[in-house]
């Protein structure tokens, strides 16, 4: 069966909470079970250093999301758990990668944009406290995607442009460096975004999250449970009032704990008038009575740290050596990390003719059609106009390959500044590179 790789990472910087288990969790744990995927679970400890300097803090979240991770049902006999420092593969790449990755790309950076947004408000220089790391972030999590070849991130939105970050060093990679016999050498990973899991609001009402401090950590004791739930903000509508479910964030952390049903009757009680106080009861016991028996597996682990790092360890032992390992060598090949025991001169040759090569590239647009460009360098030369299908855009690049450039075709433009010899110049190019590489061939067969 063709498999799909899925890849999941956790950045090991605090306590998992409701809204890890509702959001990332549980969602991730129920895939894993799937036989059409092949499940990438993984502690960001490297990522984690960005924003936590407590040598005993990351070590402590580390245990604790890995505990969590195994408590809720992750089996890593069928899916890969690893620690990300566990495999260095994963630095290594990120290096490859940096040095293909714009800098201006980076600048574009969401997170690195609003740490200068604050910095320009506080009156600082734009670029005040943040490290490198920070600014690097994107290209450290394109390695962890990129080293795997996974096709799918399951992500929320806050992480979508980075998924889009690590396609975009992908394409520049594959076209400095050209294939494999198999093909590219990177996939093009795609965003997953859950749409239909909910983020939670949190005990103030905004979104559940480590930096408004407003989280119910996933696996505080009992009592402590109630008591977090007991402090959700609410209105002071009183009992036998009937109070609007929809817009009520003890209904909403309620609904995302509860069946078709249970949910149902909870929607009547709230139109019926029911009590704050009965109200966070039954979403107390509600959510208990799924945490509970994972609470009792989060404790027992808890207290054997030893074996939670020999599983990770087995993970990243296993994983380096059928998939990163190897990885890593044929991207050393690529880029020219080489043995010097053979170096192929008639192929150094070939390959700086190749890098100054105008090329093709086809790519998607929103609109769902499909494009293509003629490139020399930064210059474009030819922009197509929409197809229905990939098929039929790679059919009219063929034609210009081998017809020519024909300058009455208008469902093709010149690039702007561009005259048409020059297209003409490049199509040549392309086409004596081909015969070149033919003869190469051939001379090696022979
Ligand atoms: N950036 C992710 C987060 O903060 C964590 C992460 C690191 C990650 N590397 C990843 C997520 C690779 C998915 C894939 O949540």
């Amino acid at each position: 069966m063709q498999q799909t790789r899925v890849l999941t990472g956790i950045t090991t910087s605090g306590t998992p909470h409701l809204g890890n288990y509702v959001g990332a969790i549980r969602p991730a744990v129920a895939s894993s079970l799937r036989a059409d995927v092949e499940g990438f679970y993984f502690l960001a400890d490297y990522h984690s250093l960005i924003k936590v300097q407590d040598p005993a803090r990351v070590q402590r979240s580390t245990l604790e999301i890995a505990a969590t991770w195994l408590a809720c049902g992750l089996q890593p006999d069928k899916v890969w758990f690893y620690r990300q420092s566990d495999v260095p593969e994963t630095a290594e790449l990120n290096w490859l990668l940096t040095c293909v990755a714009g800098k201006g790309v980076l600048n574009r950076a969401h997170a690195y944009k609003a740490s200068v947004d604050k910095n320009r408000e506080a009156g600082e220089d734009d670029d005040a406290g943040i490290s490198a790391g920070l600014f690097m972030y994107p290209v450290l999590m394109a390695a962890d995607i990129l080293l795997f070849n996974a096709h799918k991130v399951p992500v929320g939105r806050d992480q979508v442009q980075h998924i889009e970050m690590a396609r975009d060093f992908a394409q520049r990679f594959n076209h400095l460096y050209g294939g494999t016999a198999g093909g590219d050498h990177f996939v093009l990973p795609e965003a997953a975004i859950e749409e239909q899991v909910a983020t939670l609001p949190g005990l103030d009402g905004r979104k559940m999250s480590k930096s408004y401090d407003n989280t119910i950590p996933l696996f505080c004791p009992r009592v402590e449970l109630k008591k977090l739930i007991y402090s959700i903000v609410t209105d002071s509508l009183a009992p036998g009032d009937p109070k609007d479910a929809d817009t009520s964030n003890v209904f909403q952390l309620y609904q995302a704990f509860a069946d078709a049903g249970e949910t149902a009757s909870m929607r009547q009680a709230f139109a019926d008038g029911i009590s704050w106080g009965d109200a966070k009861n039954a979403l107390f016991e509600r959510i208990d009575a799924e945490i509970a028996p994972l609470r009792e597996q989060y404790d027992v682990l808890m207290a054997r740290p030893a074996e939670i790092e020999a599983i990770l360890r087995d993970g990243a032992s296993r994983l380096r050596t059928t998939l990163a390992g190897p990885r890593l060598v044929a991207l050393r090949e690529a880029v020219g990390l080489r043995g010097l025991a053979h170096v192929d001169t008639t192929d150094a040759v070939l390959d700086t003719a190749k890098a100054a090569l105008p090329v093709f590239k086809q790519y998607r647009e929103t609109d769902g059609r499909f494009y293509f460009k003629l490139a020399e360098g930064e210059r474009v030369l030819l922009q197509s106009g929409g197809f229905d299908s990939p098929r039929d855009a790679g059919q009219e690049i063929a034609a210009l390959r081998r017809d020519g450039y024909d300058t009455t075709d208008t469902t093709i433009t010149l690039g702007e500044g561009v005259i048409a010899d020059e297209v003409h110049a490049a199509l040549t190019a392309l086409a004596d590179a081909d015969a070149r590489k033919a003869a190469q061939k051939q001379a090696n067969a022979g």
